[in-house]
């Protein structure tokens, strides 16, 4: 059985959607751990809720030393002995050292259709461009950000009255579909490209 674990910032509804997809069975997969950077994090209640074993490393309890906070942070999950690190809303840039660690199998989620928009604030760069869709991807994590091989995209329509919110909260619910369509064939070796189709209409927010 593969064993996952999961980087979140936040509220973790990837890693819900992930670790819900796992528990559901007939899943290649489980999860092994949810860490956060941040102990304040409600994904990690949320995990804990499901059963999964939780971790958290306070980042700014190491300044700007980004090595001294991954030699903490990789602690619990080596100890948990992951085949694959996903990342999932998890908003801290991490190392070369750290990635090299797991590259070929850590994944991350980003909200845009890279290679377009890397970086932040996804949803308003895509509305300043007058973008007629826009989406997410799943990608392998290699050590420069937001560019590794991609694995799995969703498309959404920009639709003439959006905001930056209502553009994200409309990719949100597509996220949730296309990372547990990904990591149900990365657990297998399965590298194909998933491309989501588009979500019956109404149901997309
Ligand atoms: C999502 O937009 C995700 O694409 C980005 O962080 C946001 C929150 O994710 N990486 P989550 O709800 O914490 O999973």
């Amino acid at each position: 059985m593969t064993r996952v674990a999961i980087l979140i910032s936040g509220g973790g509804s990837n890693m819900l959607a992930l670790v819900r997809d796992m528990l559901s069975g007939d899943h290649p997969a489980r999860p092994v751990l949810v860490a956060a950077n941040d102990p304040a994090a409600t994904g990690l209640a949320r995990a804990a809720q499901m059963g999964v074993p939780v971790a958290a490393v306070d980042h700014r309890a190491y300044g700007r030393d980004r090595a001294a906070f991954e030699a903490a942070l990789i602690q619990p999950i080596l100890a948990a002995k992951p085949d694959i690190l996903c990342l999932a809303g998890f908003m801290r840039v991490l190392t070369p050292d750290f990635v090299r660690q797991f590259e070929g199998r850590m994944l991350n989620i980003h909200p845009s259709l890279l290679p377009k928009y890397p970086g932040l604030h996804t949803h308003q760069r895509a509305l300043d461009a007058g973008d007629a869709e826009a989406g997410c991807s799943v990608h392998e994590v290699t050590a420069e950000l937001d560019a590794g091989p991609l694995l799995g995209q969703a498309r959404v329509p920009v639709l003439p009255c959006d905001t930056a919110d209502t553009l994200a909260a409309r990719v949100l619910v597509q996220e949730h579909r296309l990372y547990p369509a990904v990591l149900r064939r990365y657990a297998v070796g399965d590298r194909r490209m998933v491309n989501l189709p588009p979500a019956p209409t109404g149901v997309s927010g």
